[in-house]
């Protein structure tokens, strides 16, 4: 089954072809980063034109980079929620008149559900089941994935998102937008000598909380500031990046343990950081389980993953309604 997947819940357009949930055929991802960077933040207005504007050359271009005609396609998917809903309805719309026009299926997807679905893709041979840690922009989870579109969510944030943490430190420091791979690059010079908290919540808690965190690291530098000292700005993003990996790591080999699951999955935009990867390898290693993670282009927002999304989302429960809706605060 060839099925052509649609994003544009936030700041990427994105277009992808996907064969059977795992084989990518093309991966077209128009960035608005470089618009936005300027107002150190996603503009929704700005994102709802831009994703108007470059809709239909990413569905063009992704056809052509997968060698395919709109004939070849058996199965249409676009992301519904969660995300801006003006951007939503852009993708969500064209997925639908796209699918209306060519008498094919149409899937509203998860964009949460994609993010665990990328996996597939880069790791042909994974299986359900598993426990997947999906920490992105907007959310954080610990999920226990029973099977390609059944899964129970174990954890959640109480408060920031782990990719929303790193991306409010980064702005303090003024160091760019996102956050997350300016945080990721600098820590690899710096030292994890700095005592910021870790906040594990209840004993048998497997939800996340970063907002003491990232006070922490803004009252840290204030006061810092104020006396009139150094700040290694290397040295704080390598002890921030420590504080939140660990509680990330600490609680996803927990609920893996406590539920028998020997693999460990990690997706979303926080799954591209080079430490969090080392730390979970590393105590993967010491206890005999098997950690996976996508490469870097589908850790971030793509639609390939929404393509294999679709895909497992249509053999379990079928086509969607055209009457479907966007949902800005879809849950899992
Ligand atoms: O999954 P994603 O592309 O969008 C959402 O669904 O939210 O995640 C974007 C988030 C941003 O907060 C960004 O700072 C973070 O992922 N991110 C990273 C890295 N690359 C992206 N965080 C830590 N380390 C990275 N290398
Ligand atoms: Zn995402």
């Amino acid at each position: 089954m060839i099925i052509l997947g649609i994003e544009s819940s936030c700041d990427e357009t994105a277009v992808a072809i996907v064969e059977d949930g795992k084989t990518l055929h093309s991966n077209i991802i128009s960035s608005q980063i470089e618009i936005h960077k300027q107002f150190g933040g996603v503009v929704p207005e700005i994102a709802s034109r831009k994703h108007i504007e470059a809709i239909c050359p990413a569905v063009y271009d992704a056809l052509k980079e997968a060698k395919l005609n709109f004939s070849d396609i058996d199965l249409i998917g676009a992301t519904r929620g969660p995300g801006l809903i003006g951007a939503l309805l852009v993708g969500l719309s064209y997925g639908k008149a796209l699918s209306f026009s060519l008498n094919l299926p149409f899937v509203g997807v998860n964009h949460m559900l994609g993010h665990i679905c990328a996996n597939y893709i880069t790791h042909k041979d994974l299986k359900p089941p598993f426990v997947c840690l999906l920490v992105s922009g907007g959310h954080s989870y610990l999920i226990e994935v029973k099977d390609y579109a059944d899964y129970i969510i174990h954890g959640r944030t109480r408060d920031d998102a782990a990719g929303e943490a790193f991306d409010k430190v980064a702005r303090t420091m003024g160091i760019g937008y996102p956050g997350g791979p300016v945080v990721d690059r600098l820590a690899k010079k710096g030292k994890d000598n700095l005592d910021f908290p870790r906040v594990w919540l209840e004993d048998d808690s497997y939800d996340f909380s970063f907002s003491g965190l990232k006070t922490a690291v803004l009252n840290y530098l204030n006061s810092k500031n104020q006396k009139g000292e150094e700040i290694i700005i290397e040295d704080v993003c390598a002890s921030f990046q420590a504080a939140v990996n660990e509680v990330l790591t600490e609680k996803a080999f927990r609920l893996a343990d406590e539920l028998n699951l020997d693999t460990i999955t990690i997706s979303g935009g926080v799954s591209a950081n080079e430490g969090l990867r080392e730390m979970m390898e590393n105590r993967a290693k010491i206890c005999g389980k098997e950690i996976y993670y996508p490469e870097k282009i589908l850790c971030t927002d793509n639609a390939a993953m929404i393509a294999s999304a679709a895909y497992f989302q249509y053999l379990k429960y079928g086509a969607d309604k055209y009457s479907i809706k966007a949902d800005p605060n879809l849950s899992l």
